[in-house]
């Protein structure tokens, strides 16, 4: 592992953490993308929305235009997308995807999975399930976290053991993200999301959280008890993965 890492004082618990700059940490994370992808060009990934990733995808696109990165046989998964909103909807996930890696990288679009947010259903979640499965699993799941732990969608008190599922978002995430809507009222009260099991099921994961606002609840994913009531909590059990944290969101380790 070329990434040098802080590892966690929890008895029990395998996290890597990585503490840094907000410039450095994106530079750092994409390193981890340049080394499996050395080894595995045709790797499966895992990506996802929010703020967090940008820096992280404007360093993989400068790496591909710099043609030191290649996504031409990846296959990638997204965590999640809104109930509703058309893929050209600008505030839909696939959209973000499209806009902020997707159409910069030599990805195959083919090869693009995210979950419908018109066509939802049991049957619809079972087969993105059985579509991560036939790619052969997620190598590496990107995931940012929430003010209240959750990842992906996940919610608080989210079974560990659930798939791919639809949700109702709760209150303080509609708020947390109306600040892309023009009101309150235009975001969506429920999406489709990868399920705690699905991100767990992923060979590796990389957490990424950035500023102060996100501190408290890095502390009690990395610190506190292991418990659904702090969804991105589940990471302490993966046998590999990673938080990568800027000074303010660490400020509590
Ligand atoms: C949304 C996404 C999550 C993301 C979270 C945090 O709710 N579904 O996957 O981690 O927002 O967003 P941000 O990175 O903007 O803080």
């Amino acid at each position: 592992m070329s990434v040098p890492t802080v590892h966690s004082e929890k008895k029990g618990s395998n996290l890597n953490i990585i503490v840094d700059s907000r410039e450095n940490i994106a530079r750092r994370a994409a390193d981890l993308y340049s080394e499996v992808l050395a080894s595995k060009p045709d790797a499966v990934l895992g990506f996802a929305t929010g703020s967090t990733p940008l820096d992280l995808y404007a360093e993989l696109i400068a790496r591909v235009k710099a043609g030191k990165l290649s996504f031409k046989d990846v296959t990638t998964f997204n965590l999640d997308e809104y109930v509703g909103l058309e893929p050209t909807h600008d505030q839909s996930y696939r959209y973000f995807m499209d806009k902020n890696l997707f159409e910069h990288i030599d990805l195959d679009s083919k090869r693009v999975n995210i979950p419908s947010g018109i066509a939802v259903g049991e049957g619809e979640s079972a087969a993105y399930e059985a579509a991560i499965a036939a790619a052969g699993g997620i190598d590496m799941q990107l995931l940012g976290i929430g003010h209240n732990g959750h990842i992906g969608f996940n919610e608080p008190n989210t079974p560990f053991g659930s798939l791919t599922h639809k949700v109702t978002l709760t209150d303080s995430t509609i708020e947390a993200n109306s600040r892309f809507f023009a009101s309150r009222d235009e975001v969506p009260k429920e999406a489709v999301t990868m399920g705690i099991r699905t991100v767990m099921n992923a060979r590796r994961l990389v957490l990424i959280a950035l500023g102060e606002g996100k501190a408290e609840i890095i502390k009690k994913t990395v610190q506190g008890p292991v418990t659904e009531e702090v969804p991105a909590s589940v990471l302490q059990l993966h046998p590999d993965a990673y938080i990568f944290a800027d000074f303010e969101a660490a400020k509590y380790l």
